[in-house]
């Protein structure tokens, strides 16, 4: 039974429109608040998810459980503050955020448990970083140590390509205070999953499998986005492949943080490379929130209350909950974004055809959209929408996501997105 009719969720991207969509299920349920949320969220509050100040007035009034949904308010303790004056809040604290906020944090941290993970070195000083470069092989991933929306890790193909990323974070500083530290690691050639378990520090939930579509194009090319697109379930993550990720990964990291003495509470992301000869998991990164746009691929197929399992993490009790049920449909999430990202694009753009008639289990979450003057729908950042369908299988729920996209337009045709999400799954 859950405990809260009124519900904050802190953030503005599909991940939180489509946590919000899932927890209204839950007939108790009175309020759902968005701070600051988007163009599809009803009852937006326009405070920053950064004004610690004001969102806990706003959920203290309101008596609110609130849940975080992006890393930034995490990793500046959101959590921390919260519970400073008890109010009831769904995520991790600032420490434990630290396997998310700072690689360098992550790596060692991993070294220290024996968590696989490709090998590393940390630099500061330019000359050492190329020095190593420069006796490297030159296939290396560099990667800024703090936040970067999903865009601070280059895969280099050679020594060149290493350089110009090191420049670009040590001598441009083009991620400022994140990348004072950089990780060098070795390339793992492989197939790419995300792993997401919910824990309350003492018992793991694990998420049904999901795998996101990072890169900008077509057959994973160009630079690293936030994700153009997810599916659920991915089929060649066997049972057996599931518990060798929980026990070689999941559970030695949460033995670890308890070790530490840092609690933990929320979802845990575990980016995993099966590696290509092997399919050993290893871990290139860790995010201490759930996946955009795993989450809406997910909630789609999730058939347990959300908010239960929520509402017992908070409490310490989600050993008391079975493990969550998930629906035999497939899931596909195609992202919609702003023609350019994730460089430069416009906004403002109206957005047409959010009210065609689309096929049965067609489901739109919104990211940057925002509602003009006039009451109509615009385009507002670099991801748009997140167009989401379920199926009887894999490619029907393909089917249905992609007629869904093909009716949706704005600007001057100036809507992008991946036209293969999911083809690796139905070639494998
Ligand atoms: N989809 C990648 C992320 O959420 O970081």
């Amino acid at each position: 039974m859950v405990q809260h009719e009124n519900i904050l969720i802190i953030g503005s991207g599909g991940r939180e429109h489509s946590l919000g969509w899932k927890i209204s299920q839950n007939p108790l349920i009175k309020n759902i608040f968005y701070a600051p949320g988007n163009g599809g969220t009803k009852s937006n509050k326009n405070i920053s998810i950064d004004d610690f100040e004001n969102l806990k007035t706003f959920a203290r009034k309101n008596s609110c459980l609130t849940i975080v949904g992006p890393e930034k308010p995490l990793s500046i303790g959101i959590v921390d503050s919260f519970e400073e004056e008890g109010l009831p809040i769904f995520g991790p604290n600032m420490e434990a955020a630290k396997l998310e906020s700072s690689k360098v944090f992550a790596k060692k941290f991993m070294k220290k448990y024996s968590i696989p993970t490709p090998t590393y070195s940390v630099f500061s000083e330019l000359r050492e970083a190329k020095e190593y470069v420069k006796s490297s092989g030159g296939q290396l991933v560099i990667k800024v140590d703090g936040l970067a929306s999903g865009k601070g890790v280059f895969v280099c193909n050679n020594k060149e390509q290493s350089m110009i990323a090191i420049d670009l974070i040590l001598v441009d500083k083009h991620f400022g205070d994140a990348g004072r530290q950089i990780v060098i690691e070795e390339k793992v050639e492989g197939t790419e999953i995300s792993f997401i378990v919910l824990s309350d520090g003492e018992s793991i939930v694990p998420m049904a499998s999901c795998q996101d579509h990072k890169n900008i194009f077509d057959n994973d090319l160009g630079p690293n986005t936030g994700g153009m697109g997810s599916y659920s379930p991915v089929p060649f993550i066997t049972d057996e492949l599931s518990e060798e990720i929980q026990s070689k990964i999941i559970k030695p990291t949460f033995n670890g943080l308890k070790e530490l003495g840092i609690s933990y509470k929320g979802f845990l992301y575990a980016g995993l490379m099966l590696e290509k000869e092997s399919n050993e998991p290893r871990v290139l990164e860790f995010n201490t929130r759930m996946g955009d746009p795993e989450c809406q691929s997910l909630m789609v197929r999730m058939s347990s209350d959300l908010l239960s399992y929520i509402d017992a993490t908070v409490n310490r009790s989600l050993n008391c909950l079975e493990n969550i049920e998930w629906k035999k449909q497939h899931s596909l999430c195609v992202v919609m974004a702003s023609k350019g990202y994730p460089a430069s694009y416009a906004i403002g753009n109206h957005i047409q055809g959010l009210d065609s008639k689309f096929d049965d289990d067609v489901y739109i979450f919104h990211s940057g959209t925002s509602i003009n003057a006039g009451g109509k729908i615009d385009t507002n950042g670099g991801r748009v929408l997140s167009v989401t369908a379920l199926g009887n299988d894999l490619k029907q729920a393909m089917y249905k996501a992609y007629s869904a996209v093909g009716l949706i337009h704005w600007g001057n045709d100036e809507q992008y997105y991946r036209k293969d999400i999911g083809s690796k799954a139905l070639k494998s």
